[in-house]
């Protein structure tokens, strides 16, 4: 048959051939057109007694089949022999399936020597033993295909059966190796790890499972690793019920906790151990070279340190500015944030939005049609960068976190945030100062939603009592803040903070204890948990886009401020503004002590004529469906409470234009008094609708026949087609739909 995968002139030895998965092999391969040993040792599932039936009944079943096939009863101990079957048959062997197997499940104090040794003998030595007889035959003719058979046990431990896991992960790590060192000669080897019903599975599955899990399923991957035109190599594989998955190795960034000079401790490891065991942005390895590579670089970052004074008490003496070369330029890895309107949520109440101002429904409720992150959330993705000890693997600065003052901060949004998605930040050290008291780094991140930049921030981080190395004093890098006017302010907002105000926004990713943990800010000299220096600022955010910009997301553009001061949760903000054009200078005081802790600070805005023109140009690519769903809107908060004693059902529309789903809209006539949103059902829809937005406008002008359209395919309806019928209601006068 053309494109089949044949092994005409091919020799196979499958071991444990005699029945479950290894029958399955020794038939699929002897039917296209493999010459096949079927190797069997005859005994019961725990390795108990030999019998040459079961090796020969599928000779057999191969033969009147009209395959070859030749048997073999040997124990895959003894691999010479059973390879020797082969060549005596054959004149050669290509490829050699490792499947002979048996149990000895036990708990583990329960496990014997025997039962031990006996499980290790027959998978892993038996797998070598064959193998290895096999080996040079392939090395010579340069083809060779092995599979090794692992399990699930292995790979994820199983309750009883230590020995078995310990076996099959064993055979992992050998198929590895043999991948490495038959590559050249065109030998591959890969491990499978399958489910499948046989008399091994009868004792732990029940009999329709065992039915249902055919070896067969099983069976075409191990034929295909085994072709020729196969290229896989070293590959591990799930294969069970006729789905197949490919596994690999992942690691975590993780930390490092060893300083230069200074002895490694269990404590260094406990402070760091989220930051170890932090999956996000792993990665994967493929080779033990990868894999060493980055621990030989540890050394060299350990070796590099000493840029900056590892005693602070007496830094001026042993740092320099050289130190620093390794530093300056260097680009922290990659670190992905997730979010979800949660996050935003989180963050807007962390920063004080409320309910209070209906204005601020919009940045705490993912359903108001208006929802937005507030701009300043553009920090948080950023900031994870600086989090989790980031800082700590530039090479060239040793940092001192207990020593770590937030100085300054400044956020540019190219536009609105999404209001979900994925960002990943990349971050750099542009530049280090000496500002006597203390060092500073400039650290810049550039957050990306796929390729397109959404926003940058730049993070001033101070380093107290690391200056004095007589370093540069200012960067032209620096984004500067700037005075305040000389006049009264033209605006004042006040927002009084809550007892649990740091509580809230360290939800946000700032888990440092300073902001909670009393112990821990008496430590830091302060008299309790003081406020993160970045809520402050999303306070004051919040005052001057109320204040100068209409609470519109898309006029912000810039913020730079400096923390002057701390503040303490329960004290009220307080924020001056003056406008001078689009820049709104402010700075933000405590009302009850009239301290500035933010200074020299601004915001700056998009001209109203920019975001009208951005706003009228999305008009012309608006759907037209829009205009009647926003009208819908407007009825439904109307007569909402009526219709859903009349209706109660949800639909939920799929608008497409070109062919791609351009806009859901949900109306939902079930629930409370009624509601549109747009997105698919939160719940689930009773019936759903899918239409172009032309066929949707072609329908509600009376041009199209809804049943016309269903008929003709151009309207998809899913769920409850009835239920249409009473969309007349709040349809009627945009026709029948
Ligand atoms: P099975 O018991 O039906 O087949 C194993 C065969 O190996 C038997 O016919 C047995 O006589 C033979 N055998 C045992 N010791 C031998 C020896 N020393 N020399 C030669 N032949 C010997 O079991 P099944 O399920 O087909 O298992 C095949 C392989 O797949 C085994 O390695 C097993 O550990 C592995 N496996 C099976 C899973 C499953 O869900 N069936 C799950 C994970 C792994």
């Amino acid at each position: 048959m053309e494109g089949q995968l044949r092994f005409d002139g091919r020799v196979v030895l499958v071991t444990g051939a005699g029945g479950g998965l290894g029958r399955a092999y020794a038939l699929a391969f002897a039917e296209r057109g493999a010459s096949v040993v079927v190797n069997d040792l005859g005994g019961d599932f725990k390795g108990v007694g030999k019998s040459s039936s079961a090796a020969d009944n599928v000779v057999e079943e191969i033969r009147k089949r009209g395959g070859k096939a030749v048997a073999n009863y040997d124990s895959v101990e003894a691999g010479e022999k059973v390879v020797k079957t082969a060549l005596d048959a054959f004149g050669k062997i290509d490829i050699v399936i490792n499947n002979a197997g048996i149990l000895r499940d036990r708990s583990f104090v329960r496990i014997s020597d025997e039962d031990w040794d006996i499980i290790h003998k027959v998978h892993l030595r038996g797998s070598f033993q064959v193998t290895r007889a096999a080996w040079d035959h392939m090395k010579k003719q340069k083809f060779g295909r092995i599979i090794m058979t692992s399990s699930a046990s292995g790979i994820y431990g199983n309750f009883g059966q230590a020995n078995y896991s310990a076996a099959k992960l064993g055979l992992v790590g050998l198929s590895n190796t043999l991948a490495i060192e038959g590559r050249k000669f065109n030998i591959h080897c890969n491990t499978i790890a399958p489910t499948a019903g046989s008399r091994m599975t009868e004792s732990i599955m029940p009999q329709d499972l065992v039915d249902a899990l055919k070896p067969d399923y099983v069976a075409p991957l191990v034929l295909w690793l085994c072709h020729e035109s196969c290229e896989e190599n070293g590959g591990l594989f799930e294969v069970g019920a006729g789905w197949i998955g490919k596994l690999r190795w992942e690691r975590t960034l993780g930390a490092i906790v060893r300083q230069k000079n200074q002895p490694m401790s269990p404590e260094a490891v406990k402070a760091n151990w989220r930051k170890i065991c932090d999956f996000e942005n792993a990665n994967k390895p493929q080779t033990i070279q990868e894999s060493t590579a980055s621990v030989i670089e540890v050394l060299s970052k350990i070796d590099s340190q000493g840029g900056v004074s590892m005693n602070h008490t007496s830094h001026a003496a042993s740092t320099t500015t050289s130190g620093f070369t390794t530093a300056i330029g260097y680009k922290l890895p990659p670190r992905t944030f997730s979010y979800t309107e949660l996050e935003a949520i989180m963050y807007a109440l962390g920063v004080g939005a409320s309910v209070k101002n209906p204005e601020n429904l919009k940045f705490v409720y993912e359903g108001n049609s208006d929802f937005s992150c507030l701009p300043t959330f553009g920090v948080i993705p950023a900031q994870k960068c600086m989090m989790e000890g980031g800082l700590s693997e530039v090479p060239g600065l040793t940092i001192d976190y207990a020593k770590v003052l937030h100085g300054e901060q400044y956020l540019e949004l190219y536009k609105p945030l999404p209001k979900t998605g994925q960002l990943t930040n990349e971050a750099i050290v542009v530049d280090v100062l000496d500002k006597g008291s203390g060092l500073v780094i400039l650290l810049d991140v550039y957050s990306y939603s796929g390729k397109e930049l959404i926003c940058f921030n730049q993070f001033t981080v101070f380093v107290v009592g690391s200056g004095g190395f007589g370093g540069k004093k200012t960067s032209n890098k620096a984004k500067v803040t700037v005075p305040p006017p000389k006049r009264p302010p033209d605006a004042v907002l006040t927002d009084t903070t809550s007892l649990n105000q740091a509580v809230l926004y360290r939800l946000s990713g700032d888990w440092n204890p300073l902001h909670i943990d009393p112990s821990f800010a008496s430590l830091g000299g302060f008299e309790k948990p003081i406020l993160h220096g970045l809520c402050s600022f999303g306070y004051s955010a919040r005052h001057v886009l109320q204040q100068f910009g209409n609470n519109d997301v898309s006029r912000f553009r810039a913020i730079k401020a400096r923390f002057a001061k701390p503040v303490y949760p329960g004290q009220t903000l307080l924020t001056e503004m003056w406008k001078e054009g689009n820049r709104i200078h402010f700075q933000t005081k405590v009302q009850e002590t009239g301290d500035i802790v933010l200074s020299n600070a601004y915001v700056d805005l998009v001209p109203t004529s920019d975001i009208l023109s951005t706003k009228v140009s999305s008009k012309v690519g608006m759907l037209q469906s829009t205009l009647v769903f926003e009208e819908i809107g407007r009825r439904i908060r109307d007569v909402g409470k009526e219709l859903v004693k009349k209706v109660n059902a949800v639909f939920q529309w799929n608008i497409t234009k070109h062919g791609q789903t351009a806009a859901q809209w949900t109306i939902d006539l079930k629930n409370g008094s009624g509601e549109l949103y747009q997105g698919p059902a939160r719940g689930s829809a009773d019936t759903s609708f899918t239409l172009s937005d032309e066929n949707f406008m072609e329908v509600v002008l009376g041009k199209l026949n809804p049943q016309k359209a269903f008929f003709s395919g151009k309207l998809q309806v899913k769920g409850n087609i009835m239920l249409s019928q009473k969309l007349e209601m709040i349809l009627k006068d945009y026709a029948k739909l």
